[in-house]
């Protein structure tokens, strides 16, 4: 075995473009897609204090975000509801004429190409601010998987090109697929929020889609962060289900679980580089404490090298500026 001084790992790094002929891992524009917050209205452009950069937006609003988005060449969006119309069983979320399939028709209508995945879920809804039906203070499984759904088949049928649950509940990647195949969708691809964790990083995201439990916390369903093996059991559950695509979810704390399901599994994978990932770094380039640029990048790369395929970033548009 030759050792210094012969072997000299510096001689690769001596210049960029050899540095750039050696680089394992590549960001690219077409890995990401970009987080929406749909709200009623017209007109309504308003920006989320926690989460700057990211905005409410009525449906001609999302329109034009919409078609900046696939400007820059980012190939999705994932849509969330957010909605001051709450109950019990979250009707909100599978009404017709709800928010999300009023936001769908009208970006689909505006701009075919881009993909519009919708985030499934009950929590946006609920007076409880739960991810499903309560009773005895429980959140109650079966009964929540038909809610699930119908607000995915009212999706698919307002023309969703994904849809994506995220609500942990057991078997609704079996519901949904059920119910998709037998009404004329089985061509509508699921990606699942399969390996959920329960994070204090979603903070932001909470305040920013009115959605956090009015009692409790999401621990009954979404998983204890030190478990890894259960990931595995939850993703290779989902993917006999049906599912088509997986994500692992947050991303930065977790690239140990993206990197175990990557070379468990030869499905696509998802990470999603969450709401406090995206406030923690925006919060310390407003103080200037870091580089914001080069942070986001060496971030979106990380989930990349740990074996992510596509990574929901709210840094989307701007990482694609920076690739340009
Ligand atoms: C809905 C949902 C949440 C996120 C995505 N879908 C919040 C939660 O589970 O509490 C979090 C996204 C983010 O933090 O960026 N269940």
């Amino acid at each position: 075995m030759p050792v210094f001084p012969v072997n000299r790992l510096r001689r690769l790094r001596s210049n960029p473009a050899i540095r750039a002929m050696v680089r394992e891992t590549s960001v690219e524009v077409s890995d990401f897609v970009y987080p929406l917050f749909a709200v009623s209205g017209s007109r309504i452009k308003k920006e989320i204090l926690s989460m700057p950069g990211c905005f409410h937006l009525s449906p001609d609003k999302l329109v034009e975000e919409a078609k900046e988005v696939h400007s820059l060449g980012i190939p999705a969006v994932i849509l969330f509801g957010v909605s001051e119309l709450k109950d019990e069983v979250g009707a909100e979320a599978y009404h017709p004429r709800g928010i999300i399939p009023r936001a769908v028709k009208a970006i689909k209508k505006a701009v075919p190409e881009l993909l519009v995945i919708t985030d499934v879920c009950l929590c946006e809804y609920t007076s409880h601010g739960h991810c499903g039906v309560v009773r005895n203070r429980q959140v109650d499984n079966d009964p929540t998987l038909d809610l699930l759904s119908r607000a995915s088949l009212v999706y698919a049928g307002a023309g969703a090109d994904i849809i994506a649950p995220s609500d942990m509940m057991d078997g609704r990647v079996a519901a949904i697929r059920r119910t998709l195949d037998e009404n004329n969708f089985p061509h509508v691809p699921i990606l699942s929020y399969a390996a959920k964790y329960a994070s204090a990083f979603y903070g932001p995201f909470r305040e920013a889609a009115q959605s956090a439990p009015q009692f409790g916390d999401r621990r009954s369903y979404q998983m204890d962060a030190p478990n890894v093996r259960e990931a595995l059991r939850e993703i290779e559950e989902d993917i006999a289900e049906g599912a088509d695509m997986v994500m692992v979810k947050p991303a930065l704390a977790y690239l140990d679980v993206i990197r175990q399901a990557r070379e468990t599994f030869n499905h696509p994978i998802a990470a999603y580089n969450v709401s406090g990932e995206y406030s923690m770094v925006k919060a310390a380039a407003a103080k200037g404490w870091l580089d914001e640029k080069l942070v986001t990048l060496e971030i979106l790369t990380a989930i990349k090298r740990a074996g992510a395929d596509i990574i929901l970033t709210y840094h989307a548009k701007d990482a694609a500026r920076w690739l340009q």
